[in-house]
């Protein structure tokens, strides 16, 4: 991207996976390894971007000059989102949220007893569509992680979530997505697509903060 394309532009990205506690030890998660987002995160913040990255749990280095954000379950990344939300111009959910997160959590560390258990989960808020359904509200990009009909489910989460841009990777692969160094990636938005091909994720950041940046500033 030309340098400045985002100056003074304030970003808010979601990265990383999210913990869902079972009781004092235990929790569900996810192989979000945080990588994408923080290569977007750098890659915003060179195009001269004011960012805030809210991270689930990860062990990347925080970026330098980025304002961070650490959370752990989806309850707090939401709240994190809409308190960064009043000065918010570009919304990027790149995170791995869990969907669901266990109904109650456990006070004490649950014991073992029988050969089978189960543990009840309830939805998750989609934080994502909460912050698009905000008036007003940032020109707002989703992630779509799938594993067959790619466009098919991306152009169905660019819609139901009322979100500008989505970019969807394929997660079935071993070689990208979750915890690879490279990614691959469809960028949907309403009248249009672009396909990246495999590269390591701080390129394909810098790849979609300039397909981003000037998707924003054409609306
Ligand atoms: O972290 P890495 O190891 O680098 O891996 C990167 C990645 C594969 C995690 C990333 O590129 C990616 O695809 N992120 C989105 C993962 C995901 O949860 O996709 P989804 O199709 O389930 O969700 C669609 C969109 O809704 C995403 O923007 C997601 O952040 C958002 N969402 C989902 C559920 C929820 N409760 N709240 C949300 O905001």
């Amino acid at each position: 991207f030309e340098s400045g394309v985002l100056a003074g532009v304030s970003v808010v990205i979601t990265a990383g996976p999210t913990r869902e506690a079972i009781d004092p030890v235990r929790y569900i998660t996810n192989h979000s390894s945080g990588k994408m987002g923080y290569a977007l995160a750098e890659a915003a913040r060179d195009a001269g971007a004011r960012v805030t990255l809210i991270s689930g749990p990860v062990t990347l280095q925080p970026p330098e000059r980025v304002k961070l954000v650490r959370v752990n379950s989806a309850l707090d990344m939401l709240q994190a989102a809409e308190s960064e939300l009043e000065h918010c111009e570009i919304f990027i959910a790149s995170a791995a949220v869990a969907d669901y997160r266990p109904a109650t959590v456990a006070e004490q560390k649950m014991k073992k007893s029988g050969d089978e258990m189960s543990i009840e989960l309830v939805k998750n808020p989609d934080i994502v569509a909460t912050v698009a359904a905000h008036t007003p509200h940032p020109f707002t990009v989703g992630f779509a992680a799938e594993t067959q009909d790619v466009e098919h489910y991306a152009r169905g989460k660019l819609a139901s979530k009322n979100l500008d841009m989505i970019v969807a990777n394929d997660v079935s692969r071993k070689d990208i997505g979750f915890n690879s160094d490279n990614n691959a990636a469809t960028v949907y938005w309403p009248e249009g697509q672009q396909t990246f091909d495999t590269m390591n994720k701080h390129l394909l950041a810098r790849e979609l903060v300039a397909i981003l940046a000037s998707r924003f500033s054409a609306n």
